[in-house]
Formats: structure tokens, C-alpha cells, sequence
């Protein structure tokens, strides 16, 4: 997660570098159930609108609970599949907070009505993020639900109006970038507190649909408008939230922004990205799926570290007898290619080992979705292989 707002409002009012603080536990992603009424075309956890034998029930559900506190974990993101259809979310969530978990909904937004809005506010979630994966015909062609926009919008609405804190869920591809500028500005009529421009990863459906990854300029361009809007907001002190997640390279991007607008800061952005230090898999983020299995991150789904019912959380998560884990957890990472030579590795810890993998087989290959030029990442001679304009080419 790239908290792009964070970062501006540092060119405006620096703060201290100060130490670097080490959280006592992951966030934790937590995929409560695979049923969906969607079927998107990138969707990382293969959800579909049928039932996944064998999930974790509500009591296994709060065991863990009460590992993962221990342990020292601050945060829980509820998600799937749809997490509204499991009849215990309420229960699940309402425990999470008693229990002084910062607690988000990540929800698709379309099963949010009169019926039910009452109790999600009741919760008291400190987030709610809804996806809006474009404008009304391209978010229905990605999500594959006519009236898909239209229903996730009047959750967005009715959220809102009980008093959540909402944001906006949109990754990005090739199909969608077009529509960038109009949900940024739907964004901003509707009052939405926050903006997530998630990148697409190479996991599930969005790994079968790679194809449709955004082209590199297309990248560097919707970034350009992030950093554009996020920082007309900063300047005028209205405090929307602007973040990115699933492409480390925008910690070196906004580097480059900042020499470029705001030279005189540029040192201070870059000390503070590297206390950010980048990519967090396995580290500070981790992610338990709908049977109990843990994987680094929510994108590790075909790669299990173990299973909450066989061994608790906290004792998995540390072990790094497991090869990825402790490739993710050492530094700097053993990463290779244009990853291992760039002069901003400290910066974004070699972004995205998932797609490093499910393109070469070897998780610590460079990541294919950077992009950032040979220019921007130092590399010269023989290594420089892309100026950062052409199309990602993927096996
Ligand atoms: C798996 S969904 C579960 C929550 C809910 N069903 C929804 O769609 O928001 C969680 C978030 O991950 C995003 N997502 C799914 N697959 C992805 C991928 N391959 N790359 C990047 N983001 C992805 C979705 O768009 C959504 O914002
Ligand atoms: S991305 Fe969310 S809404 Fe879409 S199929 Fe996956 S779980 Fe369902």
C-alpha cells in the first residue's frame, strides 16, 4: 500500500525522518468466503457465485481472532468473494472491533441496501472499500453484472450517508484507463473520502487475463493524474486519501515527480520512501483465504505457508524454513535482473514477486510490471533493455 496523500502533504509540511517503525504483526487480508455474486474478469480469488466446501466457521473464525491478536496483528480487512453473503460477517466484524482490531469491509458494494445498511454502519468499520473498476459500461463489462455500477454505487451512497468511511476500489487495465479522469471526478461529486488505484496483479482470472495488463505509458499516465489530483487536494487542506497498492514502482515514480515540482524536497521524499521501505509481502501483510490456508500476500493463493487449523497463524507466519518467506523476509531481497541492479531498490524492495513468478517460475526474478525506465532506475550499456513506453510483453 502506497499512501500517495502521506507523501504530499510532506512536500507541504515536512515532518521529521525519525526511526523506522516496525509494526508488531501484519495487516492481515482475510478472504472469509469464495462465494461471490460476480465473476470478474481479473479476480485474484477465482470467486464465482456457488459454494466453497470446507471454509473456516464462525467459531474457527474466532480462534483465530484471538491468535492473530496476540500475535499482535493491528488490522483485519474482511474480504472474499463477496464478504456480505457470509450470514456471520456482522458477528466476525463486530468482535474484530471489541477486540480493538482496525477493522475494513472490502465489499463490491452491490449487496449494500436499506436492508443491511444499518448494521454495516453499526459495526463501525473504519473502512469501507467498494470497487469501481470504471464508468457504468466498462466497470459492467469487467465485473460481468449488467447494473453492476449502478448497485455498487447506491452502496457506495448508502454507506456514505450512515457515516462509513468509503473508498473507491479501481484497477486498473488497458480496458478501463480511459475512464480514470470521469471516476476521479465521480469521486469528488459523490463526496468519496478515499481512492485506491490498485494495479492489476497476476493471480487468478488476472493472471489468465494478463493480456489486458496496462501498457506501461498508459501506467505512467494514470499515475500522472493520481499524483495531479491527490496533490490540487493536498494544496487546498480537503482531506481525500489518494492510494495505490500492487506496484512498488510508484514509490521511484513519485521520487521523480517530486525532483521534478519540488527539488528542494525531493531528499526529504526520498528518505521518508525509504523508511516506507516498499514492498511489504510476507512482511508486514499477509493474507488467510477462505479454508484457513495463510500466503504472503492475498496474490500467493496457489502458494500455502500452512493452515490455521493444523498450526496457529503465529507460528506460521514467523517460520522461514519455507524458501519464499525468507527470500521476502531478508534484506534486501535476492532479487534478480533489472530489480537487482536498480538504484531505487531500497525504495520499492523489488515490487511485485507475483508476476516475477507466474511469468519465469522464479520467484525472484524482476518484477515484468515495472515501469519505470533504464533511465529513471540507473541502468546502462548492455542492461538497458526498456524506456518505459512500449507495451508489457508477457509470455
Ligand atoms: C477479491 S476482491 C474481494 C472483495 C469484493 N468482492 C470486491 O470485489 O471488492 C478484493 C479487491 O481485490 C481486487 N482485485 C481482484 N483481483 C485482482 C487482481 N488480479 N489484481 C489487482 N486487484 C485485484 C478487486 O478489484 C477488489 O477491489
Ligand atoms: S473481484 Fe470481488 S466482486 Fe469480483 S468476482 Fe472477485 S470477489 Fe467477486
Amino acid at each position: 500500500m502506497f499512501r500517495v496523500t502521506q507523501f504530499m502533504q510532506e512536500i507541504l509540511d515536512p515532518r521529521p525522518i525519525g526511526p523506522r517503525r516496525n509494526p508488531p504483526g501484519p495487516v492481515v487480508i482475510w478472504n472469509l468466503i469464495r462465494r461471490c455474486n460476480l465473476t470478474c474478469l481479473h479476480c485474484y480469488s477465482i470467486s464465482a457465485d456457488k459454494d466453497f466446501p470446507g471454509e473456516l466457521n464462525t467459531a474457527e473464525v474466532f480462534r483465530v481472532m484471538d491468535d492473530l491478536k496476540a500475535f499482535g496483528v493491528p488490522v483485519l480487512i474482511l474480504s472474499g468473494g463477496e464478504p456480505l453473503l457470509r450470514p456471520d460477517i456482522y458477528d466476525i466484524a463486530q468482535r474484530a472491533k471489541a477486540m480493538g482490531f482496525y477493522v475494513g469491509l472490502s465489499s463490491n458494494g452491490t449487496l449494500i441496501d436499506e436492508t443491511n445498511v444499518d448494521k454495516i454502519a453499526a459495526v463501525g468499520f473504519d473502512y469501507v472499500g467498494i470497487s469501481l473498476d470504471g464508468l457504468k459500461a466498462t466497470h459492467d463489462k469487467f465485473r460481468r453484472k449488467p447494473g453492476g455500477f449502478e448497485a455498487a454505487l447506491g452502496g457506495i451512497r448508502l454507506c456514505r450517508d450512515a457515516g462509513a468511511k468509503v473508498g473507491l476500489r479501481f484497477t486498473l487495465t488497458q480496458d478501463n484507463a480511459q475512464d480514470l479522469p470521469g471516476l476521479l471526478d465521480l469521486m469528488e461529486a459523490e463526496r468519496i473520502d478515499k481512492f485506491y488505484l490498485s494495479h492489476l496483479n497476476y493471480a487468478g482470472r488476472g493472471n489468465r487475463n494478463r493480456k489486458h495488463d496496462a501498457h506501461f505509458r498508459t501506467t505512467r499516465q494514470a499515475m500522472d493524474l493520481i499524483f495531479d489530483r491527490c496533490w490540487r487536494h493536498v494544496r487546498a487542506g480537503r482531506p481525500l486519501e489518494f492510494v495505490t497498492g500492487n506496484n512498488d514502482a510508484d514509490g521511484p515514480y513519485l521520487l521523480a515527480w517530486a525532483q521534478e515540482y519540488f527539488p528542494e524536497r525531493a531528499e526529504h521524499i526520498r528518505q521518508k520512501l525509504l523508511q516506507w521501505g516498499g514492498n511489504a509481502s510476507g512482511v508486514n501483510v499477509a493474507n488467510i483465504d477462505n479454508l484457513g490456508n495463510v500466503h504472503p500476500d492475498t496474490m500467493w493463493w496457489n502458494y500455502c505457508l500452512g493452515n490455521v487449523r493444523e498450526r496457529p497463524f503465529s507460528r506460521i507466519w514467523p517460520d522461514v524454513s519455507d524458501p519464499l518467506m525468507a527470500g521476502l523476509k531478508r534484506s534486501p531481497r535476492p532479487v534478480k535482473g533489472r530489480c537487482a541492479a536498480c538504484r531505487h531498490l531500497a525504495i520499492c524492495n523489488g515490487n511485485t514477486r507475483v508476476r516475477a513468478w507466474q511469468t519465469t517460475e522464479d520467484f525472484w526474478a524482476e518484477d515484468p510490471g515495472c515501469y519505470l525506465t533504464d533511465e529513471e532506475i540507473g541502468l546502462v550499456g548492455s542492461e538497458a533493455r526498456h524506456q518505459g513506453s512500449e507495451v508489457v510483453v508477457t509470455p
